[in-house]
Order: structure tokens, then C-alpha cells, then sequence
């Protein structure tokens, strides 16, 4: 029998990657779907359609799904948790806080939103760079007497940057962290999203709370449990996001300075060595490669690289040596924001939450 799942915030650029992500998935099926009160009530079909243009706004992929067309959207208080084994939440983070708490008494929430990254008891999860941290969900079950809990995924733009430092910390120890980001506009959501006019021909050079959300999640993502806590890895993180004109995925430039002499050609070898060993390989959602090492200086290129590993894989490439510090790197990433850097990463997540019998 399949795990019985439900998809909040579905009619969203994430919860649309959900659908995708979902659609005839071994384990999970999609039994109950949610949105505000503008869309419940309404088939999904027409829940996605823009009032105003009339347009059917399905964002990702050829043809929505048969088995979602026709499904009732609910609103939050129809969905019965009681039938329910995981919840997937793509909701905003205001609206987020309310909703997730009140499913996680119940049921484990895997979450997008900010709403619960920063306390105390709850882990920010990548699949395959701190599966150990899960270990936190159940001191935050106990804690707050619920059946279930509140796993969230980080930010998209911390995702490729954390998966991309993991290696490196682990081997050469990093000390300081410099990004700059370019992110896509398919990152801001759906509502109220970025009008056409602002980012056509343009760079919009701040993203509200994204920097902060980038230097802590770092942070706590390559943190150690200790005593019921995480302790936040030692690494100093500054960073710039920007937003650019291209749909899906988000590159970084990042310099990184290390404890321990490296080189490309280090840097090589540890990713490759680092693939062999990712602990998500065989599961439905991973990716064949977890890292796509490019010696190819004009790599990595949104275009190129979105489909690769169906947006599950993370790509490095233009790496050098960086003389400005005794030891260091710097590299460009690309990481897709709606798949390992949001729903199809949250649903790897919950595939590996599955394996370790936590759901
Ligand atoms: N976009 C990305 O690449 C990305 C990546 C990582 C994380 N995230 C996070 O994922 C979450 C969703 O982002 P998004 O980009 O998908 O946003 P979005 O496109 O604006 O979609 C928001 C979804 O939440 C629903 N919603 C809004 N208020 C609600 C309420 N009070 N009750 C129930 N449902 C409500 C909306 O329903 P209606 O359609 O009915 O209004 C819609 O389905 C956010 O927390 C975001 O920060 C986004």
C-alpha cells in the first residue's frame, strides 16, 4: 500500500513541481490537495487558471498530470490528517507557521517554507549531506508532544551552496564563504512574483531576508548533533543575491577558503569520490550523478544544465585555485530552485525519511 500523502499550497510554482514530482512515484500518492481560499473548491485545472488572462498557468512541463486534473483543491481545514501519512507544505512562511503546526500534531510535515527553520529542535535537511540530523525530529516530536513533526528543506539558494560546501568541509575544513548569486524568477513564487516589466532586461540586486536565510542555513546545515542540538559548523558565510532574467535554477559564484591546501584537481577527485559514496543514490528521486564536475570553463549554464539528473544534480564548474587566501577554491554552482532546491528535493527527502522508517 502506497503512503497516502497531501500537497499544500499545490496550485504554487513549488506545489506545481509537487504534481510533477509525484505523478506515479513507487511509494507516495497524492490523496488530498490545498490551497488558500482562492482556489478551494475548484478542480485544479481551473484553480491554476488566471483569473485575469483566463490562461492556464501550469509552469512545469509539457501536460499536467491526468491524475491531478480533475481533483478538488480543498481549503486547509477540509484536508482530514486523519487519512493522511506525510504532508508536503508549499505555502509562504506566514501562512505557513499555522498550517504546518497544525498538521505536524498529527502528521510529519515536510516543509519549503522558512516557517520552522530556525528553532531550536527542527533540522534543516538535505538528502544525502546531513541525513544524520533527522535524528532531531524525534527530540522535536517529544518536545512538543506531537504524532509528527516539521522537517524543512533551506532555501533554494542555500541548497547548492551547502551541497557543494559538504565535501569540501568534511576533507579540507572551511573557514569563510563568499557567494554571489544569480537567481531565477520562477524562485519568487507565483504570487505576487516578479511583474514582466521589472525583470526583463534587467537585474533586481536585493531579495528581501535571502542573504541572512543564506549565512545562517549554511551555518546549521553542516552543523553536528550534539546533546539534542545541532551546533552550528564554524564557517564564516557573506553573501550577495541577486535575481536574473532566466526561468529556472539558480548559478553562484562562490570563493571558499579552506584549512587545507586544494586545488582543481583535488577538487575533482573529492566530488567524483564524493558521488560514489552519496548516501540517496538508488532511491526513485536521486539523480544518477549527485555532482557534475565541468573542466569546461563555459559550464555551467542554466540552459545546459536544468534537465541534467531532472534537476536533481548539482553542477560545479570554473574551479580554481584562489591565491587571495593561503588555502582556497573558487567555483561557480547551479542548482535548480523547484527540483533539488525545493519539491523534488523535499520529496528525496521524504524518500529517505521513508527508508530510515520515519514516516
Ligand atoms: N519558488 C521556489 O523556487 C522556491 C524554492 C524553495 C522554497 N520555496 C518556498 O516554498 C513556498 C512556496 O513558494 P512558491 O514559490 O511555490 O509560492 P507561490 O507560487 O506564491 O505559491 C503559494 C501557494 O500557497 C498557497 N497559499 C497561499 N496562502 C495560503 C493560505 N493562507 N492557506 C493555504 N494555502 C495558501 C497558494 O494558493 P493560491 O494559489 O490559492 O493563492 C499557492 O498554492 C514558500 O515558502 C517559498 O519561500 C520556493
Amino acid at each position: 500500500m502506497k503512503k497516502k500523502i497531501a500537497i499544500v499550497g499545490v496550485t504554487g510554482s513549488v506545489g506545481q513541481e509537487f504534481v510533477l514530482s509525484l505523478e506515479n512515484h513507487p511509494w507516495f500518492e497524492v490523496t488530498q490537495i490545498a490551497a488558500s481560499e482562492r482556489s478551494a473548491g475548484k478542480k485544479f485545472v481551473e484553480a491554476i487558471r488566471d483569473p485575469n488572462s483566463g490562461i492556464v498557468s501550469w509552469e512545469v512541463g509539457s501536460e499536467i498530470p491526468n491524475y491531478i486534473k480533475e481533483m478538488t483543491v480543498k481549503n486547509i481545514d477540509e484536508i482530514d490528517a486523519s487519512q493522511l501519512d506525510l504532508v508536503f507544505s508549499a505555502v509562504e512562511s506566514v501562512a505557513a507557521r499555522d498550517i504546518e503546526t497544525k498538521f505536524a500534531k498529527d502528521v510529519p510535515v515536510i516543509s519549503t517554507s522558512s516557517a520552522y527553520r530556525y528553532e531550536e529542535d527542527v533540522p534543516i535537511l538535505i538528502p544525502g549531506v546531513n541525513d544524520e540530523l533527522a535524528e532531531l525530529l524525534e527530540v522535536q516530536k517529544k518536545n512538543r508532544n506531537w504524532k509528527g513533526w516539521v522537517a524543512p528543506l533551506p532555501n533554494c539558494t542555500t541548497t547548492g551552496l551547502a551541497i557543494t560546501l559538504k565535501p569540501l568541509f568534511e576533507k579540507y575544513g572551511v573557514k569563510k564563504v563568499l557567494m554571489t548569486s544569480m537567481q531565477a524568477i520562477s524562485g519568487a513564487g507565483r504570487s505576487p512574483g516578479l511583474g514582466a516589466m521589472n525583470i526583463t532586461d534587467n537585474i533586481i540586486p536585493y531579495i528581501p531576508k535571502e542573504e541572512e536565510k543564506v549565512r545562517k542555513e549554511t551555518r546549521k546545515i553542516l552543523g553536528k548533533l550534539k546533546d539534542g542540538k545541532i551546533e552550528d559548523a564554524d564557517i564564516k558565510v557573506s553573501c550577495t543575491c541577486t535575481r536574473v532574467p532566466v526561468i529556472d535554477g539558480h548559478t553562484e559564484s562562490v570563493f571558499v577558503e579552506t584549512n587545507k591546501d586544494i586545488d582543481p584537481e583535488k577538487a575533482k577527485e573529492l566530488y567524483n569520490n564524493y558521488n560514489q559514496k552519496i548516501s540517496v543514490a538508488g532511491l526513485p528521486s536521486a539523480p544518477e550523478k549527485y555532482y557534475a564536475f565541468h573542466e569546461d570553463p563555459t559550464r555551467p549554464q542554466p540552459r545546459m544544465e536544468r534537465e541534467v539528473g531532472d534537476g536533481m544534480t548539482t553542477t560545479i564548474g570554473r574551479v580554481e585555485k584562489e591565491e587571495l587566501f593561503d588555502h582556497g577554491l573558487k567555483y561557480m554552482l547551479f542548482s535548480h530552485n523547484k527540483k533539488m532546491g525545493s519539491a523534488k528535493g523535499a520529496v528525496l527527502l521524504a524518500e529517505m525519511l521513508y527508508k530510515k522508517g520515519k514516516i
